[in-house]
């Protein structure tokens, strides 16, 4: 106890940030100095690295994610053998950074999203909502010696909100602008916005799934290259292809399209069985492969366009998109979004010199440091939490 009371007294910290998204890609792990709490947080980043899951780890996460393939003695299993691989990355990424455990005072771990059921339920009395992360943080803490706070969606989840996204917090915190209304575009395994009013306070900003991210391009991709493609690295494969409008409409008729924000998805909606659908649908079409992975590209930047148009637009005008995720990087995703939304400024997050990949880690760092401040973190009106609440476990 004596340790954690020495660490809440600081007014700079080292932190770690670990994140792991729906495209279980690998882990996202990054060392930060962070100095003062709340609306005067700044951050520094010492070091940020992407470790990749195994390709045998990957496809045993995969098999959680469907009710079919899933069992209860695996997901047992999986949450500690993830937490072994969290605490992995944290030692890596203090290796990296030239320093010690000693010299670490927090880690924030997101871990990895295995199950997101969003919608509020009634059953057998009780209202509620729920969700699961995996990679046990006593794990981390255990092997690492350091502070561990961790499962933060699960606070906001309990308070009957949808427990994402929790980046806008962080994203107001590091991004805000007096002059100028930012809408910050994620494009990881889902699309997510966050719209930053010009001189925004916590509660003018608001955020929403856009709908699907890579992960449609990501699994299409892999079934037509038969895994020996995990992503359209570039868009490489979708410039090789014609958009075919008609099946593009179709697509974009699904009814998560109409739902007024917030709203939140997962890969409970748009996953394999959704993909499923559209291959059949596309070979009905009698479709090319490298067209049909040309025409979910453009269904992933259409379907983000029409949040704009339909959503943001009418309530807010917006000087600048950035964008940021791992989809930042497939140019014809970006080519496409730009010319979705021809009169407006696109730069992805690397153009105006931050790392895209590191951001969802950094939030992560900086969410910890807010639950050892005593801060709520998160924002009510984004996840439909009823009130303000201080996300995160912690490990001691
Ligand atoms: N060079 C690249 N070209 C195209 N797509 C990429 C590239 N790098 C990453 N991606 C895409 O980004 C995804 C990972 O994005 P990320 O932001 O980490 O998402 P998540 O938060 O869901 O893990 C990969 O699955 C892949 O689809
Ligand atoms: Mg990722």
């Amino acid at each position: 106890m004596q340790r954690l009371q020495k660490v809440m007294e600081k007014s700079s910290r080292i932190v770690i940030g670990l994140m792991s998204g729906t495209s279980v890609d690998g882990i996202d792990a990054v060392l930060v100095k962070i100095d003062e709490n709340g609306i005067n947080t700044k951050v520094d980043m010492l070091a940020f690295e992407n470790y990749s899951y195994p390709e045998e780890i990957r496809q045993r996460i995969f098999t959680l994610f469907n009710p079919k393939t899933s069992s209860v003695d695996q997901i047992c299993h999986m949450n500690f053998l993830l937490g072994n691989v969290f605490a992995e990355a944290a030692w890596k990424i203090i290796k990296k950074a030239g320093l010690e455990p000693k010299d670490v005072d927090l880690i924030g771990s997101h871990g990895q999203t295995i199950y997101h059921l969003p919608e509020l339920v009634q059953d057998t009395g009780y209202q509620l909502r729920s969700t699961l992360q995996i990679g046990e943080p006593s794990v981390i803490a255990e092997r690492t010696g350091i502070i561990t706070v961790a499962d933060f969606r699960v606070r906001d989840v309990a308070a009957l909100g949808q427990g994402a996204p929790l980046v806008p917090y962080s994203e107001l915190l590091l991004y805000g602008q007096k002059e100028e209304t930012l809408a910050l575009q994620n494009i990881g395994g889902i699309a997510n916005v966050t719209l930053l009013p010009a001189g925004a306070s916590l509660e003018q900003i608001w955020a929403f799934d856009n709908g699907p991210g890579n992960m449609i391009i990501d699994e299409v991709v892999q079934r037509i290259t038969k895994s020996e493609q995990t992503y359209d690295q570039d868009g490489k494969l979708a410039k090789q292809g014609r958009v075919n409008e008609k099946f593009l409409n179709q697509l974009m008729e699904d009814p998560y399209f109409q739902i007024q924000p917030p709203k939140t998805t997962g890969r409970e909606y748009f996953g394999s069985s959704y993909v499923d659908r559209v291959m059949e649908g596309a070979t009905k079409e009698g479709m090319e492969a490298m067209d049909l992975i040309a025409t979910v590209t453009a269904f992933t930047a259409r379907s983000i366009a029409h949040s704009y148009k339909k959503y943001v637009f009418p309530r807010q005008s917006v000087d600048r998109i950035i964008v940021s995720g791992g989809g930042s990087y497939n140019k014809t995703l970006i080519e496409f979004l730009q010319k979705e939304l021809k009169d407006k400024v696109v730069q992805t997050q690397e153009e105006i010199g931050f790392s895209s990949d590191a951001k969802e880690a950094i939030a992560f760092a900086v969410l910890a440091n807010e639950t050892i401040s005593g801060n709520n973190n998160n924002v009510p009106q984004v996840t439909g939490a009823k009130h303000g609440v201080i996300m995160g476990k912690i490990i001691l």
